[in-house]
């Protein structure tokens, strides 16, 4: 299980951290890979970037996910990872 934590702190949520969290939910679901990703919210991980949301992959930290950036995030960072735990 992949677990993605996505950070909710008030920085992160200015830049768009519930919209980012619907994205994630709609490709997890779009993939059926709702066994193999567990998505959650945190708080602040103390990485708040000027630009993007803060998102944790298991024990990796990645800053400034942006809606430009978000596919490619997504497929190197969490497809990748989840589809290797299948
Ligand atoms: S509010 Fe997200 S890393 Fe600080």
């Amino acid at each position: 299980m992949t677990v993605v934590q996505i950070c909710v702190g008030s920085s992160c949520h200015l830049k768009g951290s519930e919209e980012l969290v619907k994205r994630i939910e709609a490709e997890i679901a779009a993939h059926g890979l709702e066994d193999e990703v567990l998505i959650t919210g945190g708080f602040c991980l103390g990485k708040c970037n000027r630009e993007g949301v803060t998102v944790k992959v298991d024990e990796d930290v990645f800053t400034g996910v942006t809606e430009q950036n978000f596919s490619e995030f997504f497929k190197e960072r969490v497809l990748s990872k989840a589809k290797a735990g299948i």
